[in-house]
């Protein structure tokens, strides 16, 4: 695919492209999303909202961590929403999970909702990312946890597609960002993986996992 039609569809999949753009990130992301998830260490009972799932493929693997999980995904792509709650017509039956179109940085949420929200290489698109940020933790509860994972700059500076739209981050300038926020940082560390790329090439990834607290 021509670098500048997969940046816009990896930004806002949409259209004809959507589904198998979805189905390439899920497995060019799927250890890392797991790896994400384990971090988020979830107990019974608790919230999760997920912002970006494209077509929510992980939403499975969350709730089934631990008992009486209940699962939000919000995503800015119709054409997303409506892939996620047809692959995960199950669970959205049974009332564990919930996909809604929307964007982070207005949440349609009260304060203090979730117990954790989890994103997955969406930093990049986002305008003003404190906005964003800010609007997270208002619907986190006290003390609930939030995981960004996005791509460290010297690695993604490289890939075709990054001129296109794409707005770089390192760990500094992110924890930066998350604590004027509010953010309370916990951890931060590089997951390293050799994988395949959105491009289809082999690349040696490195992404940026940052769990902070509400
Ligand atoms: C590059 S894909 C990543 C998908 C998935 N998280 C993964 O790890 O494979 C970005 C997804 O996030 C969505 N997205 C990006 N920023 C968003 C925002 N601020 N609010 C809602 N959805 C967003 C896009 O529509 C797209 O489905």
């Amino acid at each position: 695919m021509d670098p500048q039609i997969l940046a816009s569809q990896l930004r806002h999949p949409s259209g004809e492209h959507a589904s198998e753009v979805a189905l390439n990130m899920n497995s060019a992301n799927g250890q890392l999303n797991v790896k994400c998830i384990d971090l988020l260490n979830l107990q019974n009972s608790e919230s999760l909202l997920e912002i970006g799932p494209g077509n929510g493929v992980f939403a499975a693997d969350i709730i089934k961590r631990a008992d009486n999980l209940s699962y939000t995904g919000v995503d800015w792509s119709a054409d997303m929403v409506a892939e996620a709650k047809r692959m995960n017509e199950d669970i959205v039956t049974s009332g564990q999970a919930t996909f809604q179109q929307g964007n982070s940085s207005q949440l349609n949420f009260d304060n203090n909702v979730f117990d954790k929200v989890l994103t997955v290489h969406t930093l990049y698109f986002w305008d003003n990312p404190l906005e964003h940020l800010v609007e997270i933790r208002r619907v986190l509860k006290p003390q609930g946890l939030f995981c960004l994972a996005f791509g460290e700059s010297s690695f993604m500076k490289d890939l075709p597609f990054v001129p296109y739209g794409f707005e770089l981050y390192d760990r500094e300038l992110a924890c930066n960002l998350l604590q004027d926020a509010g953010f309370r940082l916990l951890n931060a560390e590089y997951y390293a993986e050799q994988g395949v790329s959105n491009t289809g090439e082999v690349v040696d990834k490195i992404i940026n996992i940052i769990i902070c607290k509400a």
